[in-house]
């Protein structure tokens, strides 16, 4: 009988692996056709050395570190390769984890990124053989001149990007060469505006997409509006589609991106996050799916030994984009059966449906439980001043409320 054990490796967050950890608990005991039965458990991992021979107790490992530290990265890379650990996200899809990576994929297949610039560093980086490099082959370009061919507005941003850090919208040359001269050590592209109706932000998860209305300008708490159908079904569709699409290229497993949608075209402006923001405290009305769903694809793919992945297909999606004969929208279903392929999303939902039933009921149980509401009050004690504690509690709770009422079983 086998007794899956999972991994986090985790930071500061309390809210999503507390959440996390009791809904597992509430998975229970999985009874196959095949007459197997499954138990599932998690445990926070520790850092500390390793034999690169040493075994790996945990089968699969949600990591929230790699991106940032080498010892907890070199950990899961050894994991993945020596002991076969299935990685939520694998370190081995980092180097193309920015959107610069994710932009060029996405205009090989077709998909409408807004026009993008990348320009050489404003500052010398940090090497000492740099001004010797720099004197004989950096060519000197005319700023002012790529700016006028993609035109004002624009987007100046760092290529790896992030919390929008070092984001300006340049509306003439002084803003240009302002935030040229600011952007220092950081390497950036220029990128055409796009006069968006909707922002729409998605998270997945395994074969999972949520499509939520954002609104970058509000604060944290507001950024995430609950909206049902603010886009057309195509839209919308097509939202979910390109969402899966990228994911399953780079064998990323837990992202979200950004599309901003005009006319009814889904232009896609922000495509990579190894360690994409899933707080009760922004997710709120959606954070009881975004755990869920987590659980779901933890416990499928130990559950039927699904195998991790480090090499990339993409050759497949290539030829689809080659063939002059598809349309945008037969490229997109086309690479989106590639995509389902990828993350086995027809076999997952039915597998879903007949191993899970009581997963709906025993979310729905705990988010309206008083450990759910102790966990919310820890998060907004830890994250706002005494004084706003009870505004963003009863905030939070009313959309965690909603949530209940509207899934209801
Ligand atoms: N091409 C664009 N057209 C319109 N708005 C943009 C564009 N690029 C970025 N923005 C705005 O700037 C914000 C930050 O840019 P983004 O690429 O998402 O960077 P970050 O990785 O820092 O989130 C976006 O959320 C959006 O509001
Ligand atoms: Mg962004």
């Amino acid at each position: 009988m086998p007794d899956h054990l999972i991994g986090l490796l985790l930071g500061a967050e309390e809210d999503w692996p507390q959440a996390f950890e009791a809904i597992l608990g509430r998975v229970g005991k999985i009874q196959l056709a095949d007459g197997s039965t499954h138990t599932f458990r998690s445990e926070r991992l520790t850092i500390e050395p390793f034999d690169l021979v040493d075994p790996v107790r945990t089968e699969l490992v949600i990591d929230r570190l790699a991106y940032w530290y080498y010892h907890p990265r070199e950990w899961l890379k050894k994991a993945a390769l020596v002991n076969g650990t299935y990685l939520l996200n694998s370190p081995f899809t980092f180097q193309s984890m920015e959107k610069h990576s994710a932009y060029c994929a996405m205009l090989r297949l077709g998909l409408k990124v807004p026009r993008t610039i990348l320009v050489p560093y404003k500052n010398p980086v940090d090497n000492v053989r740099w001004a010797y490099t720099s004197q004989k082959y950096n060519q000197p370009f005319d700023l002012d001149k790529i700016a006028e061919e993609l035109g004002y507005p624009m987007y100046m941003k760092p290529f790896d990007g992030g919390g929008w850090r070092g984001v300006s919208r340049i509306n003439n040359r002084d803003d240009l060469h302002q935030a040229y001269d600011e952007s220092g050590e950081m390497l950036m592209h220029l990128q055409a505006t796009v006069e968006y109706e909707h922002f729409a932000r998605a998270l997945s998860i395994g074969p999972e997409t949520m499509v939520m209305k954002f609104q970058p300008d509000e604060p944290m708490h507001n950024r995430y509006a609950v909206s049902h159908g603010f886009l057309s079904e195509k839209a919308g569709g097509e939202a979910v589609a390109i969402s899966r699409i990228v994911n399953a290229f780079f064998g990323w497993e837990f992202n979200s991106c950004e599309m901003l949608v005009a006319d009814d075209e889904v232009y896609p402006i922000d495509y990579a996050n190894a360690c994409p923001d899933v707080a009760v405290t922004s997710l709120h009305y959606y954070f009881p799916w975004a755990i869920s769903a987590l659980v779901r694809w933890s416990v499928f793919t130990l559950a039927t030994g699904r195998k991790g992945r480090v090499d990339l297909h993409t050759r497949r999606y290539f030829e689809i984009a080659d063939d002059d004969s598809l349309s945008y929208d037969a490229k997109i279903t086309a690479y989106l059966a590639l995509a389902d392929e990828h993350f086995d999303s027809a076999r997952y939902w039915q597998w879903c449906a007949e191993n899970l039933p009581h997963l709906d009921e025993q979310v729905h149980d705990w988010v309206t439980s008083k450990d759910f509401e102790r966990l919310l009050r820890e998060t907004v004690v830890s994250m706002y001043p005494a004084h706003e504690h009870d505004q963003f509690m009863a905030h939070f709770k009313g959309l965690t409320d909603l949530w209940a009422a509207d899934n209801k079983h």
